[in-house]
């Protein structure tokens, strides 16, 4: 629920209408204490401001974070655990969130808008940070697995689960990709936004998203799918041969521009290729 500052009196229509209603001027030098009603109405305006701004265990600075998706994404301040935590709204769900753990970006709701899971299908969530898409998929999926590379946010992400009981349903593990599945665990769907390349600096994780494509497909069931979240136009050219290479075939892609962050937020779908006796039926 956003947070709302009072409407604050207006001193100098009050001063101006004292002046035109006709009263005697004041003597010069000597201030006459306010009466009794504005002091009553400035403390009342004050005890509002406070309130306002004051919500029991957490702190107010809330922000609504603007994205070209239909999803809501709301920081809503630091609550006032030791360490501080933030809290954030993501559509219709809360998360606490840790200091030295992602926050859950336009990236996150945006590619949350687009992951369809069906009753009782079995997900694996990778890079999971604070466990928003894995919590989302728990609404439908019988099972989710998510990991995560960092202990901190393996953590985080263990407690939000807690928070919405699904401890049943919802395993996480500390874990580099598929470092933590067994090769025995198949799934129907496979779910990864991670860190991603945008600039010279960051080159190097095309060697994880590389990777992701090598070893995806044995942990996916035969007609499971894929959704994956990777910022920038520019970084099409790169999935598509990605996806060539590994068997996989882009069914869905949904584009848009965050304007104030100057990028394109990118939501693929990716299934296998049919096999023929003569091999993959298709190419992209
Ligand atoms: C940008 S956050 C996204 C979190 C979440 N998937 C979401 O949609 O909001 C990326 C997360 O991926 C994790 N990560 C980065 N590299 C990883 C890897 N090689 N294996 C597993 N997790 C990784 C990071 O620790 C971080 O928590």
């Amino acid at each position: 629920m956003p947070l709302r500052l009072p409407a604050f009196p207006s001193s100098g229509k009050v001063a101006n209408s004292a002046v035109s209603s006709g009263l005697p001027p004041r003597p010069a030098g000597r201030r006459r204490p306010p009466p009794p009603s504005v002091l009553r109405s400035c403390v009342a305006g004050l005890l509002a401001i406070i309130s306002a701004w004051y919500v029991p265990g957490g702190a107010a600075a809330e922000q609504v974070i603007e994205h070209p998706g239909s999803l809501e994404l709301v920081y809503i301040g630091y609550q006032q655990d030791n360490p501080p935590q933030l809290l954030v709204k993501a559509h219709t769900k809360y998360f606490l969130v840790d200091k030295g753990v992602t926050i859950p970006s336009i990236n996150s709701i945006y590619f949350l808008e687009y992951i369809r899971i069906n009753e009782g299908e079995s997900v694996l969530d990778i890079g999971t940070g604070v466990g928003i898409q894995a919590i989302f998929a728990a609404d439908k999926a019988s099972r989710v697995v998510a990991t995560d590379i960092s202990p901190k946010a393996v953590d985080n992400a263990r407690r939000n689960v807690r928070r919405y009981q699904l401890e049943d349903k919802v395993e996480v593990r500390q874990g580099d990709l598929f470092g933590a599945v067994r090769p025995d665990e198949k799934f129907d769907v496979v779910l990864m936004n991670i860190d991603y390349p945008y600039n010279d600096q960051t080159q190097h994780l095309w060697k994880v998203h590389e990777r992701f494509f090598r070893e995806v497909t044995h942990y996916l069931k035969p007609r499971g799918r894929i959704y994956y979240q990777i910022g920038l136009l520019d970084n099409l050219p790169v999935i598509r041969r990605f996806a060539r290479e590994n068997g996989l075939l882009i069914m869905e892609l949904h584009m848009a521009r965050a304007m104030k962050k100057n990028r394109e937020l990118m939501v693929y779908r990716l299934e296998r290729l049919p096999e023929t006796r003569n091999g993959p039926a298709l190419k992209q």
